[in-house]
């Protein structure tokens, strides 16, 4: 009688779990491992596309920046720091490199559509290590 009460209560809590992960408040908790989504407008999300970004313009011999579109993925993973995995798409800029700068990406339109319309999807994974102040990007790549 006793162990089945027990088994309920068990049961009961794990629904309750099930529940709030599902709810999604378990959002920025530690669960070593496994990742996990966390909100794609995540500030921490956004730095790391943004960063990928100028890393993408920094190489590429195109006239013109790119600057990030969509986020499709952002998950979370805790392992001796924290590494994140995000898929987004980036779109290309009417702003020249020639003539502008990083900082000059949040007054930059995406190019209409044209010609000079071109979207990448990108995949990234970051390992962030905060006690020793380092960012170490294990994945990047853009692809049509
Ligand atoms: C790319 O980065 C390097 C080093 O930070 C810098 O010297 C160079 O000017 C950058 N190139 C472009 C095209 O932004
Ligand atoms: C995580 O996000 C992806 C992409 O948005 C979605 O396809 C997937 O179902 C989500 N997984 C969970 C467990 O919420």
């Amino acid at each position: 009688m006793m162990g089945q009460k027990t088994l309920l209560l068990l049961l009961s809590l794990l629904a309750v779990l099930e529940m709030a992960s599902a709810l999604g408040f378990y959002y920025g908790r530690s669960m070593p491992g496994s990742p996990y989504n966390i909100s794609r407008t995540d500030p921490r999300i956004q730095k790391v596309v943004l960063d990928a970004t100028f890393t993408f313009n920094n190489q590429s011999n195109d006239a013109y920046l790119f600057k990030p579109y969509a986020i499709y993925r952002a998950q979370r993973q805790v392992v001796k720091g924290v590494r994140y995995i995000v898929d987004f798409e980036i779109s290309r800029t009417v702003c020249r490199k020639r003539d502008s700068n990083h900082n000059d990406l949040p007054n930059c339109d995406f190019q209409p559509e044209g010609r000079l319309h071109q979207t990448f999807r990108c995949h990234l994974e970051v390992w962030v290590i905060p006690w020793r102040k380092e960012s170490i990007t294990q994945v990047f790549f853009c692809q049509s």
